[in-house]
């Protein structure tokens, strides 16, 4: 039997600061019923003074290899997706090779946005696959709350991001016995569309690469078109998911569980209309955490496994879109 990549354990970690719209009513002129209309969000996590990425994907880590029944020292490779680096470079992984008390373990980050944690996995997948390692870490980690316009200028941005983290471990299974493994991934890109959600500076285009006035100008906040995101990630979503599906050979009916990014809960619940996926095979928890970007795939599958709502043999689809534009779908056998 050929190796399949296993998801032996999975973890997360949110800080423990509650930010609930109506917290955000005092910092700009918006209401929690325009929040929860248009995106369902009705509190976020955000990190306290002393927190950063690093923390919360390292507690995610540790109770993933908890989770696996593994000790850090067993890892070959990390690969971390994120948006939010630790710092620009080298990223958040390696300072979360670090904290894990890990001297030489390879690790990278994945600059793929919302889907991130998807590029990751397909990465691990093929570590895998291949041979050259036998378990790796896959992580997303997201730090929004300091990199957020938290006024009126910033509200159609800063009110549906959150902070969080998520793992997963994967391991090499090659038991002819057990079926369970990533079944399929497929990753799309569009880059024209690049600067429809982004982050302008500083950047190593500009020269210098930040200024006074580009501060002024509020070029270190995410700039979004909302609608154009909206459009596409209702279109593209549900093309992916059924290429994944068709690629793992199984049927729609078959998937027992769909977990989507969680940008927008109407996105979502536009996705599921459009597939006709009935409201108990869905999970979202945007509601609680926000968008939480490369950390809200893993996030969703913890706390999915923990609650006993994702079971072993059972098959899972999970489909992201986000900023680049980037866009994918995976199927697992769990
Ligand atoms: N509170 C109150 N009003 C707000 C607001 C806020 N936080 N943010 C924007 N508004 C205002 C706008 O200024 C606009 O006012 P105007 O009509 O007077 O100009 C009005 O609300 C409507 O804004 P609009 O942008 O048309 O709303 P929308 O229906 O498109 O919803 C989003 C906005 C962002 C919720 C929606 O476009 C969306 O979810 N897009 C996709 C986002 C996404 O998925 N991003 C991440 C991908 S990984």
């Amino acid at each position: 039997m050929n190796v399949r990549a296993k998801v032996t354990g999975t973890g997360m970690d949110v800080p423990d600061r509650v930010v609930t719209n109506a917290e955000l009513e005092k910092y700009m002129e918006t209401s929690d019923e325009w929040i929860r209309q248009r995106s369902g969000i009705e509190e976020r996590r955000w990190v306290t003074e002393e927190q950063g990425p690093a923390d919360l994907a390292e507690a995610a880590a540790r109770r993933a290899l908890e989770a696996a029944g593994l000790e850090p020292g067993d890892l070959d490779c990390i690969v971390l997706g994120t948006l939010s680096p630790e710092a620009d470079f080298p990223g958040t992984s390696f300072f979360l090779q670090d904290r894990l008390g890990l001297s030489e373990t390879p690790c990278f980050d994945v600059r793929a946005q919302c889907s991130g944690f998807l590029y990751s996995l397909a990465i691990g997948d093929s570590f895998l696959r291949s041979g050259q390692y036998r378990r790796v870490l896959v992580v997303g980690c997201e730090v929004h709350s300091t990199g957020l316009d938290v006024s009126t200028r910033g509200r159609d941005v800063a009110v549906l991001f959150g902070d969080g983290a998520g793992a997963a471990v994967l391991e090499a299974n090659d038991d002819p016995e057990d079926p369970s493994g990533v079944l399929s991934v497929r990753l799309h890109a569009q880059g024209k569309y690049a600067r429809k959600l982004w982050l302008e500076a500083p950047g190593s285009a500009l020269h210098p690469r930040f200024t006074q006035e580009m501060y002024d100008q509020g070029l270190h906040f995410p700039q979004m078109e909302g609608k154009f995101v909206f459009k596409h990630a209702v279109t593209r979503m549900p093309e992916v998911l059924l290429e994944a599906l068709e690629a793992a050979g199984v049927k729609q009916d078959d998937v027992d569980l769909f977990l989507f990014h969680q940008a927008n809960l109407r996105i979502n619940e536009y996705v599921a209309n459009s597939l006709e996926i009935p409201p108990e095979k869905l999970r979202n928890n945007i509601q609680r955490y926000g968008n939480c970007s490369a950390a809200a795939i893993p996030m969703l599958l913890a706390e999915a496994e923990a609650e006993g709502a994702l079971r072993r043999g059972q098959l899972v689809s999970l489909t992201a879109f986000g900023s680049g534009f980037s866009w994918a779908s995976a199927v697992l056998r769990w």
